[in-house]
């Protein structure tokens, strides 16, 4: 039996998770809630490191109270969020993974933080090779894996779809973050507004629908406008999924990222996938949006196949792209 630690902390939400081969363990979270506005990197790095402590034992000391005969010795390797992320929150929680592997004497997993998000999927639901939408508040990419690497098939020219739905929401008082706000109002929306649908190739973009959606608010009622807004940009993302569908030959598609968490996308993703002959999956919630297992889990995978760090190679990848790296467990 493997048991991996792995930490999470790219952005808002700190995770730690005990990952073996065939369960999570046990997991631990703290999220940061920004008093007013967006994430700032800098509080978040501080709510960061002011919780590790916490999360981190009470991660040793749940695990030990669900399996009793668990010990820290037990562990073999602590993984961390290697990147795409914010600076000095990857930072914080890559110093932590690197004392605690010290501590340890055990080796040190530098994962991406988007595999991680495919990997988990995969395993939750058992897809095998499946085209995947991964969605979330900085990162917006249709991906599939091809001889040894996942490549990127299409992908976002400016922000994340839920950056665009989190400025949206923010533009009309709502906090942080905003996308499921955006979906309840918009479950309530009837009439469509016409607003920019730019698929260029199989990359999108979401900033000019993000402005002509704050414009359409003069003169039109806000639940229409959070309504047109779900429909156009999940209408982009369906599109060029479905086109990378058609284009591998693949019959499996992945849902990935926070935002798969809304409805409304989940269900026009289903239907493309239905009218096709292809089968859709996609994970609980608490494994779309960041979480600690799936970074122990695709540490637990990477441990396996040898991929470990050396500490003066461990150094954070703010841009981390997920076709950087050699896929030796698949
Ligand atoms: P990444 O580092 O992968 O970009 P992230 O830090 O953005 O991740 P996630 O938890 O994957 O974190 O995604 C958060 C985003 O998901 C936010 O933008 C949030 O508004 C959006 N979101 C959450 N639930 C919904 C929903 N029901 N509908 C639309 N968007 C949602
Ligand atoms: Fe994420």
């Amino acid at each position: 039996m493997v048991v991996i630690l792995g930490l999470e902390g790219t952005a808002w939400n700190l995770g730690a998770a005990l990952v073996t081969e065939d369960r999570v363990i046990h997991e631990v979270e703290s999220s940061y809630k920004p008093l007013h506005g967006g994430i700032h990197p800098r509080e978040a790095a501080q709510h960061h490191a002011s919780e590790l402590k916490r999360v981190v034992s009470q991660l040793i000391e749940g695990a030990r109270e669900r399996e009793p005969g668990l010990s820290i010795g037990d562990i073999d390797g602590v993984a961390f969020s290697q990147g795409p992320g914010m600076g000095p929150c990857l930072r914080t929680v890559a110093t932590a993974a690197r004392a605690l592997a010290l501590t340890l004497k055990v080796p040190l997993i530098g994962v991406n933080h988007c595999i991680a998000h495919i990997e988990i999927g995969r395993w939750r639901c058992g897809t095998e090779d499946p085209v995947v939408l991964y969605v979330s508040g900085a990162n917006s990419q249709v991906l599939t894996y091809h001889t040894g690497r996942y490549r990127i098939l299409g992908e976002t020219l400016d922000i994340g779809i839920g950056n665009a739905l989190d400025k949206f929401a923010r533009y009309i008082g709502l906090e942080h973050p905003g996308g499921p706000k955006v979906e309840e109002l918009a479950s309530r929306g009837t009439r469509f507004i016409h607003l920019p649908y730019v698929v260029k190739g199989m990359d999108f973009s979401f900033s000019g629908l993000t402005t002509a959606a704050k414009d359409a608010l003069a003169g039109n009622p806000l639940e229409d406008v959070c309504y047109s807004f779900q429909e156009t940009a999940f209408a982009m993302l369906t599109e060029v999924t479905e086109r990378a569908m058609a284009y591998c030959g693949k019959e499996e598609m992945l849902l990935a990222g926070g935002v798969g968490a809304n409805r409304r996308l989940q269900q026009m993703l289903r239907t493309m996938c239905t009218d096709r002959d292809a089968r859709f999956f996609v994970p609980e919630s608490k494994y779309l949006r960041d979480n600690g297992a799936m970074i122990a889990y695709l540490g637990m995978l990477q441990f396996r196949s040898g991929q470990t760090l050396r500490i003066e190679d461990s150094a954070v990848m703010p841009n981390f792209r997920p076709d950087e790296v050699e896929v030796k467990w698949r």
